[in-house]
């Protein structure tokens, strides 16, 4: 396994897998991974010959105020991580070979990014889709792995491959969750031992959510409303949203008459973590 810093390096090394006919996966990350990124890693090395991991805290999809400053980053566990898990290379860049003085060329997305996470963080998914694209352009993945608990990002990037016909297939991966049920994520160490806790109302509003769907729940407000009522009697929560949109457009919906995703960002404290469930998997 190798660490590499500069797209050459990462463009030489492929060209050479490619030279011998094999098939490469990438699995986008910002680094400290967890479990969660593992899964993406071993999915990958199952489809593909190689992996490229890519491991890079991406200053353009944070807003003004947000946490890119004390994003968590350790490199050491990360290469450790990546070769247990049959990882091939990471290319852990500085922030100038990926935005060299003058950058100044963006990939945005209308519709599917007007509601959830796009209304909160407004330039989110401008940064996300533009670095996501310039990692597909420098690594030529044949296939790419994002997980589903970032239900929102794995959309946008679908619609993003197949609006500007990237020839990458999207794989999405299940959300690995904590023996407690809190969805695993790097922003779960900001937590202290109280909001730790705290934190478990995610993922029991998640499964209250499901519980209701299976039982034959079509009335959108009347899940939300339970779920809410669940998020609020914890008084270190703070509710941003909980929405249930069409799978497809991301667009709020009433009724459940059509594959939909129930999607939640809550503060604990200060840290806002996200969950979700699909109806097509309850
Ligand atoms: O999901 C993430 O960690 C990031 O948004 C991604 C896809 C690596 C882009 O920076």
């Amino acid at each position: 396994m190798k660490i590499v810093t500069t797209v050459a390096e990462v463009r030489e090394q492929v060209k050479e897998w490619r030279a011998q006919g094999l098939t490469v996966g990438l699995v986008p990350t910002m680094g400290y991974l967890h479990e969660g990124h593992a899964s993406l890693i071993d999915a990958s090395h199952r489809d593909n010959d190689r992996t490229v991991v890519s491991d890079f805290v991406n200053p353009i999809q944070f807003g003004p105020g947000e946490d890119l400053e004390s994003y968590p980053r350790d490199i050491d566990h990360d290469a450790q991580l990546v070769e247990e898990h049959g990882g091939d290379l990471i290319f852990h860049p500085e922030p100038e070979e990926m935005y060299h003085e003058g950058f100044s060329s963006f990939v945005d997305m209308t519709v599917l990014t007007e509601e959830l996470c796009g209304l909160s963080r407004p330039v989110h998914f401008r940064g996300v889709c533009t670095v996501v694209s310039k990692l597909f352009n420098i690594v030529k993945p044949d296939r790419a792995y994002f997980g589903k608990k970032d239900a929102q990002q794995l959309a946008v990037i679908r619609h993003m491959v197949d609006d500007l016909n990237m020839d990458i297939e999207i794989v999405g991966c299940p959300i690995i969750r904590e023996s407690d049920g809190l969805a695993k994520s790097s922003r779960n160490t900001y937590l202290n031992d109280a909001e730790r806790q705290a934190a478990l109302v995610l993922s029991r509003a998640v499964f209250l959510g499901m519980e209701l769907v299976r039982n034959g729940e079509k009335d959108c407000s009347v899940i939300l409303s339970r779920m809410k009522v669940l998020i609020q009697a914890e008084p270190l929560a703070r509710v941003d949203y909980v929405k249930m949109v069409d799978c497809r457009t991301m667009q709020q919906i009433k009724t459940l008459d059509r594959p939909a995703l129930c999607a939640m960002a809550v503060y604990i404290g200060k840290t806002r973590l996200i969950d979700n469930f699909f109806t097509e998997d309850v």
